[in-house]
């Protein structure tokens, strides 16, 4: 199976040059290679937790689709869709909601940053915070877990989400059998981050962006507003902190860029300079820009795309993996109860979470182990007391002391030897069964 590289767009209008430079670009390049699978899709589901004006959904969703289709973007090459029309993701969220921590929720960024806000202004820590802002990475994992994405390229604040993702399907797979693909961020660390007008990162809440597709005027304007020093026509000029070089550079290729940097150095004036800048951005932007205008005045095309685009994902993927899925978990036809009955057995020994037992041996010593399943992931010392072995079940299901495994297979806990790894287990194995304690007690 190829590579598949999911990206979730959020739909939030017409994007900036910064976006442009920064993600659109270079995932629409990634796209094109021949051993990738790409999905590319538009995250209305999530829109609608950040707002609740149905005209403002609807517009955005069609100028996001547009601008990324403009930039190149093949539908035919890559499967591009809208999350509502993949409604399989819902469903797949409350199958995923049912095994997420609620502890673990509660520990991501955005609602973290909602009960802060709040406590500091003296309210109610979740006033005004909604289910759906709760569940956000619930539904994002779905998302992922949906296709069986391998690489998720994203932005560092997005990292925590997946990895809660990879937490969401670790628990389900271990409850229900490998079903799902444990996703990677594919971290965009030294992604171009595009100065804006003022020289500070172009972001729209600087109010300092230049927008893609900015008719031809305009951005001529906004490339003339671009702040410089005052040096004047004749004196050198740096482009080390130059937004004005920056912005050349991510356009330019190589060449390009070294010929401006000796102009910069020979003291070009900076009017000269900008005109330059402008007729190199718009030669790359004014083709986009045209067909994002053609693809805006047809949105019954752009709908069509999309429609597409959904239907066959859903028809070769989302619903028979649902349909496995529901099976998984047990929402099963009645009738094949006693068809295939073999495998309750073994889905038994599956749904059994790690389990302590203490017992005692023949020589009077109490002894422990952990097991999951049929598997015995650790036997065990005999001790004098029940209580002895209680308190280091105890320690053990606390997390408080992580025990450490040595060469040999024996397993400490401190200096203490506790007991012995089981025949062939790994020792990350006995580490996750641990874990899983910890967590359930969140
Ligand atoms: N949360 C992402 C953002 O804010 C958007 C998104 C939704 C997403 N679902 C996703 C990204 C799945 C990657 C994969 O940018």
């Amino acid at each position: 199976m190829s590579l598949r590289v999911l990206t979730g767009i959020k739909p939030t209008g017409v994007p900036h040059l910064g976006n442009y430079v920064g993600a659109i670009r270079p995932a629409v390049a990634a796209s094109a290679a021949d051993d990738v699978e790409s999905f590319f899709f538009l995250a209305d589901y999530h829109a609608l937790i950040s707002t609740q004006d149905p005209v403002r959904v609807q517009r955005s969703t069609l100028e996001i689709a547009a601008s990324w289709l403009a930039c190149g973007l093949d539908p035919e090459r890559v499967a591009f869709y809208r999350q509502s029309d993949v409604p399989e993701t819902t469903e797949l969220t409350w199958l995923l909601s049912c095994v997420a921590g609620k502890g673990l929720l509660n520990r991501a960024h955005a609602y973290k940053a909602a009960v802060d806000r709040n406590r500091d202004e003296g309210q109610d820590e979740d006033a005004g915070v909604t289910a759906g802002l709760y569940m956000y990475p619930v539904l994002m994992a779905a998302d992922i877990l949906l296709f069986n994405a391998h690489k998720v390229p994203v932005g560092r604040d997005q990292v925590q989400h997946i990895e809660m993702a990879r937490d969401f399907a670790q628990r389900f797979n271990h409850v229900y059998g490998e079903h799902f693909t444990l996703p990677e961020a594919a971290i965009e660390e030294q992604v171009a981050t595009l100065p804006g007008l003022d020289g500070r990162k172009m972001s729209k809440s600087y109010d300092n962006v230049i927008p893609l597709f900015a008719p031809r005027e305009q951005l001529r304007r906004l490339v003339f507003s671009i702040v410089t020093d005052s040096r004047a026509p004749g004196e050198p000029k740096d482009t080390g902190g130059s937004a004005l070089f920056q912005l050349y550079q991510a356009f330019a290729d190589g060449g390009e860029a070294e010929a401006m940097a000796r102009s910069f150095a020979a003291g070009v004036a900076w009017g000269e300079a900008k005109e330059q800048v402008f007729e190199r951005i718009d030669a790359e932007l004014a083709p986009l820009r045209e067909r994002y205008q053609s693809l805006s005045a047809d949105p019954a095309g752009i709908e069509r795309i999309l429609r597409v685009g959904g239907e066959r994902l859903r028809d070769e993927q989302a619903r028979p993996f649902l349909a496995h899925l529901r099976h998984a978990v047990g929402l099963r036809d009645l009738a094949a109860v006693h068809g295939g009955g073999s495998d309750t057995g073994d889905d038994a020994a599956k749904t059994a979470p790690p389990a302590f037992k203490q017992y005692r041996e023949a020589d009077g010593r109490f002894h422990f182990k952990l097991v999951d399943g049929d598997l015995l992931l650790l036997q065990g010392e005999g001790f004098e007391s029940p209580r002895e072995v209680g308190r280091i079940v105890a320690l053990l299901k606390s997390g408080a002391v992580a025990p450490r495994v040595d060469g040999a297979g024996r397993v400490w806990l401190d200096d203490a030897h506790i007991g012995g790894l089981g025949e062939g287990v790994d020792p990350e194995a006995l580490l996750r069964a641990l874990e899983r304690f910890t967590e359930d007690a969140e």
